[in-house]
């Protein structure tokens, strides 16, 4: 990946910081329900202030139809934000570009804070629109984007605007994408994938890149029942698909092609329906009742992507192994993600996990904060595992263009 800067290679004392942030957080009732991508943002913030730089927070909040829209206002987002910086004020511009921005900014002293409303509900935003990032960088002497979890979308605060000022990476953006090049690019070998989830054919694109990356493929989550029926297994009334039975055949011979080894369940925790209390049964893959569903892998499968993990010395994560939000079928992620956390408090592997679905399952498994590194990016990071290139990154590992402005 084309290097990037960062906030250590910026001036920022006096200046007007651009800060794309991403804080698009699940809000409950008002309430923040998970103020994690808020928090990770806070060391930015807080190196800026600082510098003495004059922080203008900016970001999206669920998706507005290219207009105002009071249930998607970020104002709501003022009281945790202060609350992640430790108490300090947050003014606030009840729109991101034109008067309203232009006198909130004006008024910022250096070490200050304010947050503009909303980036959507202006069109030009997600229409990239030149206009619009020119609207924006008149609010700015400096960009700087700390939103690696949007940098998969090709958006005027995010791709325009990067090449209209001086651009660097925020601490977590370099964080990510730090975490994210060691884990793939230059790796510790061998490297075990850990792909689960429901379906093959919304991870297609991941699959066939991440077989020609690393060592060791495991699979767990309905999609694995798809690359068993190609193994010829029957799975009874599990989740699969079955028209996408040839692709997950061609799938297993590009990665015996590529010398990739793919573990798929050998047993299997299966019910005869997917409720909480209902009787479960751990049974061999090749003994999967007719009318039985499989929810999670069996031990036998979790203790062997655990040996997998004690030989490998990176991992890298998507997915839930089972149908993790009802207990008992959290155990095999659980089982597993307890292993890799294991294996990095002792120094042995570098493990990097990523996706909506896979946070809230290493959250419900305790070991969020004992991985390497677990992504708050659901898109992005899914696009990266594609191996993609992000408009994001591209825009600010494109150093050489507004540098001298
Ligand atoms: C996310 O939450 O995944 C990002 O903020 C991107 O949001 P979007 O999917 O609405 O573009
Ligand atoms: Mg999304």
């Amino acid at each position: 990946m084309a290097k990037f800067r960062t906030l250590d290679d910026i001036d920022v004392r006096g200046k007007r910081v651009l800060l794309r942030a991403d804080l698009n957080v699940p809000v409950k009732d008002g309430v923040v329900a998970d103020a994690t991508r808020i928090e990770r943002l806070a060391p930015t913030i807080e190196t800026l202030i600082e510098k003495g730089a004059k922080v203008v927070v900016m970001s999206h909040f669920g998706r507005p139809n290219g207009g105002p829209d009071p249930a998607l206002s970020l104002r709501a987002l003022v009281v945790p934000l202060e609350k992640a910086i430790g108490g300090r004020h947050v003014a606030f511009a009840a729109d991101c570009v034109g008067e309203e921005a232009t006198r909130a900014v004006a008024a910022l002293h250096p070490g200050q804070v304010a947050l503009l409303e909303n980036l959507r509900f202006h069109r030009g935003e997600e229409a990239n629109s030149p206009d619009f990032a020119r609207a924006l960088a008149e609010l700015g002497d400096v960009y700087v984007d700390d939103a690696f979890s949007a940098a998969h979308r090709a958006h005027a605060s995010i791709e325009a605007l990067a090449h209209l000022l001086p651009a660097a990476a925020g601490k977590l953006m370099e964080a990510e994408l730090n975490a994210l090049t060691t884990a793939l690019d230059n790796p510790a070998r061998p490297v075990l994938a850990l792909i689960g989830g429901a379906k093959v054919s919304t991870k297609l694109d991941l699959l066939r890149f991440i077989i020609g990356k690393v060592d060791v493929l495991a699979i767990g989550g309905a999609m694995a029942n798809t690359l068993l029926l190609a193994r010829g297994k029957e799975v009874g009334h599990s989740l699969c698909e079955r028209d996408m039975t040839e692709t997950a055949r061609q799938l297993l011979a590009l990665a015996n092609e590529q010398n990739c080894r793919v573990i798929l369940p050998e047993d299997a925790v299966v019910a005869s329906e997917l409720a909480p209390g209902v009787t479960t049964r751990e049974v061999a893959i090749d003994a999967v009742p007719l009318d039985a569903i499989i929810l999670d892998i069996g031990a036998k499968t979790a203790a062997r992507i655990g040996a997998a993990l004690a030989e490998a010395r990176t991992l890298v994560w998507n997915g839930p192994l089972g149908a993790f939000e009802t207990a008992p079928f959290d155990r095999g992620t659980s089982l597993v993600a307890r292993r890799a956390a294991e294996l990095t408090r002792a120094g042995k592997l570098l493990s990097v996990a990523g996706g909506g679905d896979t946070v809230a399952a290493l959250a419900a498994s305790g070991v969020i904060d004992e991985l390497s590194y677990v992504s708050t990016a659901g898109g992005a990071f899914l696009e990266w595992l594609e191996g993609r290139e992000l408009p994001g990154v591209a825009a600010l590992s494109d150093v050489s263009r507004g540098a001298d402005k």
